[in-house]
């Protein structure tokens, strides 16, 4: 699996595993857990998780996928907004640790910006870091300015990661805010890379650049996303077909042709674009 390297030196592959929805259904759950774990095997060691997917089900549902697997995996998960006060943080942490039996997280996110002040989700994520609770932070569903206003608070600079929605159909943050990220170090984590499974992966020019390759429209979709430098994708996937068409698309080679047919099927933005989110 190709790799990246985060700002502190840390290796992670361009490819994940999203873990949205999973844990919800006990019918699902041995399948969801076999298929994180098939994932582990073909390289996708990154698993994204949230406090708030299934209300800790899905952290839960990780937990359980990874045991006895602690070295191989980069676990990542998110604080909500409402708890992402000093306290708040901190012991929101804490219980992602115990659901997903970890002693530190590898990667603590900011799901998204809410009412606290930026300066003081910071400082608790540094503390929280201090405390080796976590080894490095970041943020998700930050635009443009966002990452301006984040990097002048104490300590804002060090955030590693963003992560944001993007796939053909959301290609608003090429125009500034993948710039400016790749020009600040911070490594942008492609959420809801194959369109949610939905009309993205129907859509003519995907199934035609597939067909060529020999390969699938989510693969094209995946292909696309990593095109990106410093770019990683955490596609979601249930069913061992869709982890291994998934895992494979990491060597999918597009050409200058399919390229272009994608540019004009899904036309890169031509003016600053509002970051869309889910
Ligand atoms: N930070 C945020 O605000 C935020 C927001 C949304 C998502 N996320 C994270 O990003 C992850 C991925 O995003 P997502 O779950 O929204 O959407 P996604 O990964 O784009 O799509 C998942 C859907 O696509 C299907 N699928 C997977 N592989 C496929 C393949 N090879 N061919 C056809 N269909 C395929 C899955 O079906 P099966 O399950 O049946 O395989 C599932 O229905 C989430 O799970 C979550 O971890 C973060």
């Amino acid at each position: 699996m190709k790799t990246i390297q985060l700002r502190d030196g840390a290796v992670i592959p361009v490819l994940g595993q999203g873990t949205w929805m999973m844990g919800d259904a006990p019918a699902r759950r041995a399948d969801e857990i076999a298929a994180l774990q098939l994932g582990i095997d073909a390289g996708m060691v990154l698993l994204d998780t949230a406090e708030i997917y299934g209300d800790g089900a899905s952290e839960e549902l990780v937990g359980e996928a990874i045991a006895g697997r602690r070295d191989e995996v980069f676990v990542v998960s998110k604080v909500a907004p409402s708890n992402a006060s000093a306290r708040g943080t901190a012991a929101a942490c804490e219980a992602s640790l115990k659901r997903l039996g970890l002693e530190r997280l590898d990667l603590y996110l900011l799901h998204w910006r809410g009412r606290h002040p930026l300066a003081e989700t910071v400082g608790a994520l540094e503390d929280l870091v201090t405390a080796g609770k976590i080894a490095r932070w970041g943020v998700s569903n930050f635009d443009f300015e966002d990452m301006e206003e984040l990097f002048a608070v104490p300590g804002g600079a060090r955030c590693a990661v963003n992560q944001i929605l993007y796939h053909p159909g959301e290609r608003g943050i090429e125009f500034d805010l993948l710039p400016w990220m790749e020009r600040a170090g911070v490594a942008a984590m492609a959420y809801s890379p194959i369109g949610q499974g939905g009309d993205l992966l129907r859509r003519p020019a995907l199934r035609e650049i597939a067909s060529r390759h020999g390969a699938s429209p989510a693969q094209v979709a995946l292909a696309f996303a990593l095109r990106q430098p410093g770019l990683i994708a955490i596609p979601k996937a249930g069913s061992p077909a869709h982890v291994r068409d998934n895992a494979a698309a990491a060597d999918l080679a597009l050409t200058p042709e399919d390229w272009a047919a994608l540019d004009a099927a899904f036309p890169p933005p031509p003016r600053k674009m509002p970051l869309s989110m889910i």
